[in-house]
């Protein structure tokens, strides 16, 4: 069987981290490395949040790199009131776990430009924080687009509200003009937006039944469930909360699980009321080519029932 070849651009954040990990556990997924970029919480935190996790898994070989600290142009909006001031808490502090390995010293914008260009095979950029380090790679190289086959990425919404302002969702809103680069590239996209992201929810029994696989990687996922459920069951006055960036990498193992459609998507910038929205023309009343295939669908339980059995694979 051949792997997929991704690099996973995240901002770790809770459900970057089971995106990492579903990553590292799944057999169809070669995990050429991780790149960092400042979202949920500083660069300095998602850097460290990713060695963390690596370090949990026992998986010091994945190299982790360090992009950009602050979008193209905005300043740095973080998710404190989601994640926490580590970017990645768990009961109100951030994780106790020193990481025993080091970042890489190549930036990740270097980095994904070296395996785009020098590998044999297509690569998935798999961004799931804001899409600053993806669009300086593509300004700074523009051929690596040949070698890109896909870019899956979460964020954005495209027939429902948004999470971070009504208009928009967090990813997309915190560096609008990195995403209209991504949009606007011509390569394949996919966007994981929380219209499908909302229909893949972690509940109580959803967190006990993984947490019941025993495993560190399993403990591990229940203990960021349970901070990080607590915003979502604020907001939404539901126990149920959105599991938005392991979307990407379940779509990688089996997009059997989700449906879409392919439509045209570009990005408001610089609106003080709607920056970051994502303008998706469903119906296609501006006869423009499409750019991007926007997932709305998902089957949830199909989702939950491969994400317990691999993390059961991990440490
Ligand atoms: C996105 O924003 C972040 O808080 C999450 O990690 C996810 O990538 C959801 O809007
Ligand atoms: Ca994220």
């Amino acid at each position: 069987m051949i792997k997929k070849k991704i690099i996973l651009d995240c901002d770790p954040g809770h459900d970057d981290a089971v995106a990492i990990m579903l990553a590292v556990a799944s057999n169809e997924i070669d995990l050429l490395g991780i790149t960092c970029v400042g979202g949920n919480a500083t660069l300095e935190n998602t850097k460290l949040n990713a060695l963390k996790i690596c370090s949990l898994l026992k998986r010091q070989d994945i190299p982790i790199y360090a992009g950009s600290d602050k979008p193209l142009i905005y300043d740095l909006v973080t998710a404190e009131h989601v994640h926490g001031k580590s970017g990645l808490d768990t009961d109100g502090d951030p994780i106790h776990l020193e990481p025993n390995h080091q970042i890489e010293e190549m930036s990740a914008i270097d980095f994904i430009i070296k395996e785009c260009n020098g590998s044999d095979e297509p690569i998935y950029l798999c961004p799931t924080g804001p899409l600053t380090n993806i669009a300086l790679s593509l300004q700074k190289d523009p051929s690596i687009k040949d070698n890109i086959k896909e870019i899956v990425l979460m964020g954005g919404a495209a027939m429902c509200l948004g999470n971070i302002t009504p208009a928009a969702e967090f990813n997309i809103y915190v560096d609008p003009h990195a995403a209209n680069v991504v949009f606007n590239s011509g390569i394949e996209i996919t966007m994981m937006g929380l219209d499908v992201t909302h229909k893949v929810n972690v509940n109580d029994e959803i967190i006990n039944s993984i947490k019941s696989n025993n495993n560190k990687a399993s403990i591990f996922f229940a203990d960021l469930m349970k901070f990080y459920s607590r915003f979502h069951r604020d907001l939404y006055k539901s126990n149920e909360s959105p599991l938005h960036d392991p979307c990407v990498i379940a779509y990688l193992i089996n997009n059997k699980i989700f449906k879409g459609k392919k439509v045209h998507v570009q990005v408001e910038e610089d609106s003080n009321l709607t920056r970051g929205e994502t303008v998706v023309d469903w119906l296609g009343v501006k006869k423009l080519k499409s750019n991007c295939n926007v997932i709305t669908e998902a089957d949830s339980e199909a989702f939950f029932k491969m994400l317990k059995k691999e993390l059961a694979k991990l440490n």
